[in-house]
């Protein structure tokens, strides 16, 4: 009989985190601290529209105040500046986010960078990757963060392993490189220039895939005994898949997550950690 990997329980490990998530802002709340999350959406893409409705609800459930601001095509960009250096004032917002990406006219480089470092949260700003990459993991990306708590819920060591990431995005495989750095991994990043993938990936005990190519990853690709951790979504005939073939690797890896149901559904709730995490820093200095 063929050994067969596991599809990751992701809900399970996300429903537990909840769980810490409330305890932790119910201690701040005790504390007269209720943390506002500013949400700024100028785009017109549906995608967007759900994942901060989905941001929303999840503050809505846990507890966080959160106010979102949404602009048609006609905002300036000095009118989205004007409301970033407001929301940098504002003493009850703890958190500002602007869903990515922008309309083509507004400048996502000056946007990002005019928000206060320590209301970044979703961790974008060149500050807070710095910092991450020395080490100093205050506020992290929240999908790469995601993943971590993943593997961190599965009890795998990073130590001495070979990481393999393929994609660089400054959302995703920069954060995570640095992140299974500072876990002692040796990190291999591959990208949409590497020749030979394979050669990189079937030496992978960690693979984590976050290009947006459908199943780029199949079977023959992966190591025996891998963790692969898909980022993928990509809507084909109107369904989500990931970028890893999960029934074919699932014959010879340990774990993988699946698309739907996988890393994505972290990624909201590295959102409201780094933004109680936030409060109980600002709270304890
Ligand atoms: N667009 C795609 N992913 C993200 C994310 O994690 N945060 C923001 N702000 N925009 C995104």
């Amino acid at each position: 009989m063929i050994k067969m990997g596991e599809i990751v329980n992701v809900k399970e490990i996300v429903e537990n985190k909840k769980v810490e998530l409330k305890r932790r802002i119910e201690e701040l709340n005790k504390r007269n601290i209720f943390p506002k999350l500013a949400l700024i959406l100028a785009n017109d893409d549906n995608a967007s529209r759900i994942y901060v409705s989905n941001k929303r609800k999840l503050c809505d459930e846990l507890g966080i105040l959160e106010d979102e601001y949404t602009f048609d095509k006609s905002v300036t960009k000095q009118e989205i500046l004007d409301l970033v250096n407001k929301l940098n004032q504002d003493e009850n917002v703890y958190g500002i986010l602007v869903q990515l990406p922008l309309f083509e006219h507004l400048d996502e480089e000056e946007i990002l960078l005019n928000i206060n470092p320590n209301k970044d949260v979703d961790g974008f700003h060149p500050l807070n990757l710095g910092k991450l990459a020395i080490g100093d993991e205050t506020i992290v990306s929240c999908t790469p963060k995601g993943i971590i708590t993943i593997l961190d819920s599965l009890n795998i060591d990073l130590k001495s392993k070979n990481a393999v990431v393929i994609g660089r995005s400054r959302i995703v495989g920069k954060p995570m490189i640095h992140l299974l750095l500072n876990r002692n991994a040796t990190v291999t990043v591959c990208h949409s220039k590497t020749k030979n993938l394979e050669d990189y990936t079937r030496n992978a005990d960690i693979l984590i895939v976050a290009t947006g190519v459908p199943h780029l990853v199949t079977k023959d690709m992966v190591k025996e005994g891998a963790v692969v951790l898909d980022v993928g979504i990509n809507r084909i005939d109107g369904k989500l898949k990931g970028d890893v073939d999960t029934q074919g690797v699932l014959e010879k890896v340990k774990y993988v997550t699946s698309v739907p149901g996988g890393v994505g559904l972290t990624t909201v709730v590295s959102l409201v950690e780094n933004l109680v995490e936030i409060a109980e820093k600002i709270n304890r200095d």
